[in-house]
């Protein structure tokens, strides 16, 4: 990637071979870019689910797209069903250059072309502006038990504007 002055930022589908990949960047992103507001029992815990068949089994069947840089896989977002956002994770020496925006706008066009009006979200405390600066606002705060640890999060909403209609709100 460093040989490259401008590596390029790109979206492909996931591949079967990815798993062990995305699963590394899962855990790093939740141990190093959480800690403003999850303790690091809470960290640990939420970080341990990479690691679980249930997420393998996930990134598998659900809808996952994979953002690279330079070629190399940095981040991923998969959809649950038509219009839930379930896994969105950017890893830390990639954050803040955009990969998460062009995960999240892609995965709303694929929604919205499954007939989704809205797509929620689960938001980490530590997302929340994030997805806020992206048009999703809050509707209910959750606490969550992930391997023995309670985490908080928000569940997000955003209306999809209608596949080739011209007003936003569905
Ligand atoms: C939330 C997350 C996916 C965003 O990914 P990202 O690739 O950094 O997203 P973007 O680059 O599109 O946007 C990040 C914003 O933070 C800003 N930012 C600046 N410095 C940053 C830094 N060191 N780290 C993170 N973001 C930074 C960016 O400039 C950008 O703001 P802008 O759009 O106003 O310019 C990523 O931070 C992450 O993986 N977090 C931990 C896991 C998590 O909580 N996932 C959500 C579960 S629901």
């Amino acid at each position: 990637m460093s040989a490259q002055a401008h590596p390029t930022l790109a979206l492909r589908p996931m591949l079967p071979s990815d798993t062990p990949l995305l699963a590394e960047i899962m855990h790093e992103s939740v141990l190093e870019l959480t800690g403003d507001d999850y303790n690091a029992e809470q960290q640990e815990a939420w970080a341990a689910v990479a690691e679980e068949r249930e997420t393998a089994e996930k990134l598998a069947t659900q809808l996952t797209l994979v953002a690279t840089l330079g070629g190399s896989p940095i981040g991923f977002i998969s959809l649950a069903g038509a219009d839930r956002v379930d896994m969105l994770y950017v890893h830390p020496a990639a954050v803040g250059q955009g990969a998460g925006a062009m995960l999240l706008d892609a995965i709303e066009k694929l929604a919205n072309a499954r007939g989704a009006a809205a797509l929620t979200v689960e938001a980490s405390d530590n997302a929340l502006p994030f997805f806020q600066k992206h048009g999703y606002s809050g509707q209910q705060r959750n606490s969550v038990s992930l391997n023995g640890e309670w985490l908080t999060n928000t569940t997000m909403k955003k209306a999809l504007a209608l596949k080739g209609g011209s007003h936003g709100q569905a």
